[in-house]
C-alpha cells in the first residue's frame, strides 16, 4: 500500500460527483461502537485513524461532511483531519468501485509484467484509465508500490483480500467472478 504526501489523489472523482449533504455516521450503535475505542486510547486524537477506519466502512469513502464530523467528535479541526485523510491512500476521498483493486507496479512487479496486469483490470472492468471507476460503478483500479510480495509477481489487493501471482489471464477471469 503507498503511503505518502498525495498519495489520495491517486483515486479521481467520477465526472458527475456532487457530494450530497452528510447524514451522521456516529450515532446509535456506531457511535457506542466508537466510545468502546476511545476508551483504550489516551486522547481523542489518538483514535483518529479508526475512527475514519469507521467512516469508510460505513460510507465506503470519507466525505468532507464526514472530515467534519470526525473533527467535531473528536475535538480537532477539520484541516487536520483532511490532513491525515489525504496522507494515506487507505482512505477514499472520493467515491470508489465497490471492488477497490490496487496493483504493485514496482519496478520487481514491473519485470514481470504488471504493466500487462494493470491493463486486462481496466480492460476488464471497463475503468479504463487508474483511479477512475467504472461506469457502472463496480470496480476502480490503482497502481501501488510494494505490497510486500515481491517473490509472488504481480500481487493485487482487492479490498481487504490479497492475491499473489495474478497474471493478465487470472485478472480477466477475477474481474468476471465479482458480483
Ligand atoms: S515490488 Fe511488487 S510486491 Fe514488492
Amino acid at each position: 500500500m503507498t503511503y505518502g504526501p498525495n498519495a489520495g489523489s491517486l483515486v479521481r472523482p467520477p465526472a458527475d460527483h456532487h457530494e450530497e449533504a452528510h447524514t451522521p455516521v456516529f450515532v446509535g450503535e456506531r457511535r457506542e461502537q466508537l466510545d468502546v475505542i476511545l476508551s483504550r486510547y489516551p486522547t481523542k486524537m489518538a483514535a483518529l485513524l479508526p475512527a475514519l477506519w469507521m467512516v469508510q466502512d460505513a460510507r465506503g469513502w470519507v466525505s468532507e461532511g464526514a472530515m467534519e464530523e470526525v473533527a467535531a467528535v473528536l475535538d480537532l479541526t477539520p484541516a487536520y483531519v483532511k490532513g491525515v485523510t489525504s496522507f494515506y491512500t487507505m482512505y477514499h476521498q472520493h467515491p470508489v468501485g465497490k471492488h477497490f483493486i490496487q496493483v504493485c507496479t514496482t519496478t520487481p512487479c514491473n519485470v514481470c509484467g504488471a504493466e500487462d496486469v494493470v491493463q486486462a483490470f481496466l480492460d476488464a472492468t471497463g475503468c479504463g484509465e487508474l483511479g477512475l471507476t467504472s461506469p457502472d460503478g463496480r470496480f476502480t483500479v490503482i497502481e501501488v508500490e510494494c505490497l510486500g510480495a515481491c517473490g509472488f509477481a504481480t500481487p493485487v489487493m482487492i479490498n481487504d483480500e490479497f492475491i499473489e501471482s495474478v497474471t493478465p489471464e487470472l485478472a480477466r477471469r477475477i474481474v468476471t467472478e465479482r458480483d
